[in-house]
């Protein structure tokens, strides 16, 4: 019998895979868990090819792998997820290419504030963007910015969406926001204002969260593609050949485990620097 349009028998799997990962998550809890896990979701569209499918359908069952993602954060205890939706540099792709993920990005957006999908909100994520959110038409910048305020007081877990990202951005930005603010201090100062490092972190985008733990990337690549560069100085790079939309619970456990590993390690080094 289907309610919901969801088989008894998937309820039923549902169910049971959520009582094993309680028992996973139990024993997890022992060890340090990472407050921030980064993802760069890598390979939809190869995902879509393979399965024959249009390439939109491949971007559409990555949405749904952020979002059971997001959840196995959230009963793991992560507070901080962040995935990289869309570079700035993807701006160069086929104009349809494009409007594709802005339409999607917008529809998702719209069935969230219209709660006939409101799932992030009902786990009290609270979602923001991060990016150089001027790139984006004023329908997409609109949607973005009501999802933000609607979802602003919730707080058992942030989700950071990178769109219209890029590292190199960011810290151009972050530079040219420290400067304007130095040049309009200097005026009552008689000392040089100098430029601190703590000043140029308050103008990243990414100033919501902190510096990640892990960086997570599907697909087989093994680089940052100009994703959190100044965040990631003390991170691990963790990669899977699956593509983002299979990911699983597996491949965040696998991650934590790594992390826990290594958690000694990176505490000392954190310190000598
Ligand atoms: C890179 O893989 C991924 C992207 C450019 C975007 C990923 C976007 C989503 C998974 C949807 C998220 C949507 C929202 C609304 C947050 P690719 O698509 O370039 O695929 P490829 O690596 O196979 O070429």
């Amino acid at each position: 019998m289907e309610k919901d349009g969801v088989s008894k028998s998937a309820r039923v799997l549902w169910k049971l895979s959520c009582f094993f990962r309680k028992f996973i998550v139990s024993t997890l809890s022992v060890g340090p868990i990472p407050a921030h896990v980064a993802f760069i979701m890598d390979g939809n569209r190869r995902y879509a090819k393979q399965r024959n499918l249009e390439e939109g359908e491949g971007h559409n069952a990555g949405y749904l792998a952020l979002k059971f993602m997001v959840y196995y954060c959230l009963e793991l205890g992560i507070k901080h997820v962040t995935a990289y939706a869309f570079s700035i540099d993807n701006f160069k792709r086929s104009p349809e290419g494009v409007q594709r993920i802005m339409d999607l990005m917008v529809e998702k957006i719209e069935e969230e504030l219209s709660q006939v999908d409101n799932t992030y909100s009902k786990m009290g994520i609270r979602i923001h963007f991060s990016g150089n959110l001027e790139l984006l038409s004023q329908p997409t910048k609109d949607a973005v910015k009501r999802l933000m305020a609607a979802t602003a007081k919730n707080s058992k877990v942030l989700l950071t969406i990178c769109f219209a990202y890029t590292s190199t951005n960011e810290i151009v930005h972050a530079i040219e926001q420290t400067c304007q603010e130095k040049m309009a201090d200097q005026m009552e100062l008689e000392e040089p204002n100098v430029v601190k490092l703590a000043d140029i972190e308050k103008h990243m985008y990414m100033a919501v969260a902190p510096d990640p733990d892990i960086i997570i990337r599907t697909s087989g690549e093994s680089r940052l593609s100009n994703f959190l560069l100044w965040q990631s100085a003390n991170c691990s790079l963790i990669c899977f050949s699956q593509l983002w939309p299979a990911i699983s619970f597996w491949h965040l456990l696998w991650a934590v485990l790594k992390f826990q590993r290594n958690y000694y390690y990176f505490e000392k080094k954190k310190k000598q620097i």
